[in-house]
């Protein structure tokens, strides 16, 4: 299988997206999530641009040790010198020299003719490779340049010394197959092309940049030029993520490898869309959140059968934890039983069918029914929540000349667990006894006692309130005793987190 050569520009064309600016910071702390990600070259940014790309690229290739360090230069000399000093402390440093050749750029933007431009390209070339022995050049626009105009360029830049030229669709004009066939023209064509390595470059202003990519990999580009989320310019870059799952995923197409760690795609795309602040559309491909969602009753029935079914990839191949079942007004009675089992209800058929009717009411008032909303439902029709920490026994030691004291013995996952603690009092006691068993340090909101009944032997009932992590939960307990009371409260809101914390 040969290798395609990941070439990732998040932190130069990606930060070329409009409201993208990151800090130094940022910048090194994005590289070296690229570096564990397993990306071949980080292209760091653009010297010549301003002080801070400068010492951002530096400051990156001082620390970046595994992947090459590459930097963007005009063909000027001035651009060259700024991106040399700035890649020098690199262990791989790469210059990235660009010069468009399109007879549009030429005409109107750089306003030289073609023989001018394949003077400087050469010249250009040979200036850097003086101070750096890899060094890529970019035909710009090479998609609408004149194609044997554009092999002319590319075999005189690799005779002056480029160990990769890019082909860059500049603004995303070119189709797959016609991007394909560029590649195979030029490596036909370009007799010296066997010397460097042709890479590509598409941006997405028709949503090709993916498509054209894999064009061009078809052909014989062995490196891909890309960014994470697709960032970019304009409409963007083709996305990282989604050229090398293809791979992955399409061995049988597309016969390639790359050295990514795809575990690490879905953390890398949270910390670029994080320091960027550009959030990631939900329902984009491999790292958008809806990518490995499904709501459609018929899927969520055909998924919990067999999950290739409606699914291509594993979503923790690509970091996610887990295939995500939304339950919605879509869903069937079988995603709602996975999911209260997975919640720890085990419930008959008749009870799932009784919390289907209320879930299926509910979910015609409410676009989305959170967990809290199924143990709700259960709580109330069924009135059962899983008993996670059973209350065993209880000690108490307590008196006005004395600290109170409490030994607490509770069932969990078939062994008794045993802790004791002192407290305020003998309920404080006792939950302080709770939280060393549960290890959890939940806070209590409010505590109610009322009796039930009349009369001596009154049933005791307590209601609490506590919040753990993000989730507030009830918990009821009633005893003639108010401290066992107190305590079944507490294990009944516990294990109500419990079931709302379940992975
Ligand atoms: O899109 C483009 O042509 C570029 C070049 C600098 C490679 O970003
Ligand atoms: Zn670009």
């Amino acid at each position: 299988m040969e290798k395609i050569i990941i070439f990732d520009t998040t932190l130069r064309d990606g930060e070329q997206s409009p409201g993208a600016s990151l800090n130094n910071k940022e910048k090194l702390e994005i590289a070296k999530q690229l570096e564990t990600l397993g990306v071949d070259v980080i292209e760091a940014g653009f010297p010549a641009s301003s002080p801070g790309d400068f010492e951002s690229v530096k400051a990156i290739a001082k620390t970046i040790k595994k992947a090459i360090v590459c930097g963007l230069a005009r063909a000027v000399k001035s651009d060259i010198d700024a991106a040399y000093r700035a890649v020098r402390p690199a262990k791989n440093p790469r210059i990235h020299v660009f010069l468009a050749t399109s007879k549009i750029h030429m005409k109107y933007k750089l306003k030289k003719a073609k023989s001018e431009i394949l003077k400087t390209a050469v010249w250009a070339v040979k200036y850097a490779k003086r101070k750096v022995k890899d060094v890529e050049f970019s035909p710009e626009d090479a998609s609408r340049t004149d194609k044997r105009f554009l092999y002319e360029v590319v075999e005189a830049v690799i005779d002056a010394g480029a160990t990769t030229v890019n082909i860059p669709d500049t603004v995303g004009y070119a189709t797959p197959y016609e991007f394909g066939e560029l590649i195979k023209g030029i490596k036909m064509n370009v007799p010296n092309m066997h010397k460097a390595v042709i890479s590509i470059h598409c941006h997405n202003d028709l949503g090709l940049g993916v498509s054209n990519s894999l064009a061009a990999i078809l052909n014989g580009a062995r490196q891909a030029e890309c960014t994470i989320n697709g960032l970019g310019e304009r409409a963007g870059n083709a996305s990282l993520e989604e050229i090398v799952m293809a791979i992955a995923t399409r061995g049988d197409i597309l016969n390639f490898k790359t050295k990514i760690k795809t575990k690490e795609i879905y953390k890398t795309s949270r910390l670029v869309s994080k320091l960027t602040g550009i959030p990631v559309q939900p329902n984009k491909a491999i790292v958008g959140a809806n990518a490995f969602a499904h709501e459609a009753g018929i899927h969520q029935d055909g998924l919990l059968k067999e999950r290739t079914t409606y699914e291509i990839m594993k979503p923790q191949h690509v970091g996610f934890e887990e295939t995500k079942l939304v339950l919605g007004k879509h869903s069937g009675r079988h995603a709602l039983k996975a999911r209260l089992k997975k919640m720890g209800y085990t419930l008959t058929d008749k009870e799932v069918g009784k919390a289907f009717v209320r879930f299926k009411k509910l979910a015609d008032k409410k676009k989305q029914i959170f967990d809290e909303d199924l143990a709700a439902i259960v709580e109330d029709e069924i009135g059962t929540t899983p008993e996670v920490y059973k209350l065993v026994s209880f000690y108490i030691l307590s008196g006005n000349k004395v600290t109170p004291s409490a030994t607490v013995t509770l069932k969990h996952e078939g062994r008794n667990l045993i802790a004791s603690s002192t407290g305020d009092g003998p309920v404080d006691a006792c939950y302080k006894a709770v939280e060393k068993i549960a290890f959890i340090k939940p806070k209590l909101l409010s505590y109610n006692l009322s009796a039930v009944t009349a009369g001596e032997d009154a049933l005791g009932e307590v209601s609490i309130r506590i919040k753990i992590k993000k989730h507030e939960v009830n918990g009821r307990g009633a005893s003639t005793d108010v401290v066992e009371a107190s305590l079944k409260a507490y294990l009944n809101a516990l294990n109500k987190f419990k079931v709302l914390n379940a992975k």
